[in-house]
């Protein structure tokens, strides 16, 4: 290095070294759909876990990033994980279309899979540690990611979303808003639901990812009776009863509600709460096993 540029390098002091959102342009994979992939490496990896944070409706993944409510930088730098942000190309992600309905569709949920592969391999990750979270639309995907990519993921922590698939479009439309979902009439049996999450990927049987939903009690966007809905479908996939194995008041805190369905479906109910419940870094983190 030239003794100069040395000189200014080292004046820069550890701000040099400062990990940055950082896009990947190309993370591969056959996918039509080509949704940005920004990741964030903490200065001091310290584990082997990776974290895919999808970001709301008109949002994208440096918004999300930047957002001082969103919590998984904060993490990221304290436990030393990877995480990847996802960034949208459409208003909201792909929830309603064929394409991303379905395992290996070609559209966002395909797109992000590929992510997951891609970060997989570049950051020595291991594939029993990947974990999702979102928000509203960012939750929605959540959904679609577990019952599209089960085998890809091991636990979600996903906030104020819809069932997997009730947001569907009955025409095909790519990245659709659905008023029947939205507003709370997409009401239907568990064996339905879980019908849905069988459905995006025939034929599967190895394991499904550790669910974990939470939903405000007065969200006026995302009608809370989305929270029901929810936890029917991923009881009725795991095979376990729609009545709690356990249900603590006041659990985080005051005014939330965890109801455990057994060790793989869990549902936080934030009673006065609206769209969306804040994110609780350390709740999925202790979910993820972080
Ligand atoms: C909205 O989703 C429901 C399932 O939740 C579906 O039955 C309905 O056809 C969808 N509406 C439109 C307009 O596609
Ligand atoms: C499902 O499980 C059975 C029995 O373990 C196995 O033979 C079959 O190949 C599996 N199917 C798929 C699609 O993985």
């Amino acid at each position: 290095m030239h003794i100069q540029a040395l000189t200014s390098f080292l004046a820069l002091g550890s701000t040099a070294f400062a990990a940055q959102l950082t896009q990947v342009s190309n993370y591969g994979g056959n996918a039509r759909a080509r949704p940005g992939m920004w990741v964030y490496v903490p200065d001091q990896v310290k584990s082997d876990a990776l974290v895919v944070a999808i970001h709301s409706c008109q949002s994208s993944a440096r918004a999300y990033f930047q957002n001082a409510l969103i919590p998984w930088k904060r993490g990221s730098d304290t436990k030393g994980y990877v995480t990847v942000w996802p960034s949208s190309t459409t208003q909201c992600w792909d929830v309603s279309s064929r394409a991303s309905l379905m395992h290996n569709g070609g559209g966002d949920s395909n797109a992000i899979a590929n992510m997951i592969s891609y970060a997989i391999d570049k950051y020595k990750i291991d594939p029993a540690k990947v974990f999702v979270t979102g928000g509203s639309s960012g939750g929605m995907m959540s959904n679609v990611l577990a019952a599209t990519y089960p085998e890809l993921i091991s636990a979600v922590s996903l906030y104020s979303g819809v069932p997997a698939g009730c947001f569907v479009s009955a025409s095909g439309q790519t990245a659709a808003w659905n008023n029947t979902c939205s507003g709370g009439r997409s009401i239907s049996t568990a064996e339905h639901w879980g019908d849905v999450v069988r459905s995006m990927y025939p034929g599967y049987n190895g394991t499904r990812p550790r669910m974990q939903f939470w939903h405000g009690s007065v969200d006026g966007t995302l009608s809370p009776r989305n929270y029901e809905e929810t936890l029917k479908q991923w009881t009725n996939v795991f095979g376990v009863s729609t009545t709690p194995t356990s249900s603590k008041q006041n659990t985080p805190e005051r005014n939330y509600r965890t109801d455990d369905f057994g060790p793989n479906v869990q549902g936080i109910w934030a009673v006065g709460v609206g769209h969306s419940v804040p994110s609780h870094l350390g709740v999925s983190e202790a979910w993820f096993g972080l």
